[in-house]
């Protein structure tokens, strides 16, 4: 894997494309020129270890360098040059902000749709080419839909064109979110820093994990680490399925299924509590009928979890943690919002090809 296979986008046909599994999707995604980074940032399935760790020192070394003034002003000079497009059709707000801040963070000018009843959209436009438009005021385009393979075609569809434009996929429907994954590794690199690193551990999911993208994204990058056991809590009706199974199963990969919320805990060195995705039930009212009162995080598993383990949740929340245990200091949550905008810089940065002047600037 890696650079050293890039193939091209555009020499391939969407169908022939779209049918490959994601891995091997990976090299007609990275940026030209580069060391296998992406240029298009749709899957999990596009990092590996390696990546994952320059991504999470380029994104210490962007918090280090933008405490300074001098600093904040040479990483702004960097993407001046460049405009990032915010297309969020599903609802959203630290998502948002936290993109909207990465660009800040490295100077792009920023536009955004975030309610396409009011724009052409409304008037019959297809996504596709209202999206195609927006490539032509902008450089990079984020996005967030409830359709799950949009990003992907968007991808396609403008490295096909005379305008090839980068797309970052924020929340493709029920599937993938690979910038929260980056930014749940990322809180786990910086957690277990200085009690061993990331590798065998026990990571703990918790809630609907049949339906929360989160999850999906981050049960995969967690394989590229050694020895983590996964363990998936849910009622039967949200459990994981075969799509999540599959590639645990061929990576080898330790995993269990359970119900058994504060026995899980005991083992654990970090918890992910998910909420119910309840916007995809198929009738109105379907979550509401399905018992989640053992799948909460509360004063009772705070007092079985380890010493040194984590509780994240990728936020909202709803209940699923209490609030009691906002101050306790393995609560992660609030840490692991702030590491978002950090890694979403560090990736918006490899995108366009500026690690290198951002790993020389003085620190
Ligand atoms: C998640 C999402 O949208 O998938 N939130 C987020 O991006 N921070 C999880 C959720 O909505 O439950």
């Amino acid at each position: 894997m890696g650079g050293s296979g890039r193939r091209s986008i555009t020499d391939i046909g969407w169908e022939e494309f779209h049918a490959l599994p994601l891995e091997e999707k990976r090299p007609y995604l990275e940026r030209e020129g580069g060391r296998g980074e992406p240029f298009h940032t749709l899957f999990a399935q596009q990092f590996d270890r390696p990546l994952l760790e320059r991504l999470a020192a380029l994104a210490n070394r962007i918090r280090f360098i933008s405490k300074r003034k001098e600093g904040a002003l040479a990483l702004k000079s960097l993407l001046c040059h460049k405009r990032a497009m915010l297309y969020f059709s599903q609802p959203s707000s630290r998502t948002f902000l936290s993109h909207l801040a990465a660009c800040q963070i490295l100077g792009l000018t920023t536009g955004s749709v975030r309610d396409t009843s009011i724009s052409s959209e409304f008037k019959g436009e297809s996504k596709e080419d209202s999206i195609r438009t927006f490539s032509s005021y902008f450089d990079l385009i984020i996005m967030r839909t409830p359709e799950q393979g949009l990003a992907e075609k968007m991808s396609w569809e403008l490295s096909n064109s005379e305008r090839p434009v980068p797309i970052l996929n924020a929340g493709s429907g029920k599937d993938q979110h690979p910038t929260q994954a980056l930014l749940d590794i990322y809180t786990l690199l910086r957690s277990f820093e200085e009690k061993g690193g990331l590798h065998d551990r026990t990571v703990v999911f918790c809630g609907d994990l049949l339906r929360g993208r989160t999850v999906h994204s981050l049960s995969y990058l967690l394989t590229n680490f050694p020895r983590i056991r996964q363990v998936f809590v849910a009622p039967p009706q949200l459990q994981a399925d075969e799509s999540t199974f599959s590639v645990l199963r061929a990576k080898g990969v330790e995993f269990e299924t359970s119900e058994n919320l504060r026995e899980a805990v005991k083992s654990a060195d970090a918890v992910y509590m998910t909420r119910i995705q309840d916007e995809w039930d198929d009738a109105k009212g379907d979550s509401a009928k399905i018992d989640t009162s053992r799948f909460k995080f509360g004063a009772g598993e705070l007092a079985l979890l380890p010493e040194h383990g984590v509780i994240m949740h990728p936020l909202p929340r709803r209940d699923e943690i209490a609030t009691c245990c906002d101050h306790d200091p393995r609560a992660m949550y609030w840490r692991q919002m702030r590491n978002g905008m950090w890694i979403r810089a560090a990736l918006i940065a490899v995108t366009f090809g500026f690690e290198d002047q951002i790993t020389e600037m003085p620190l």
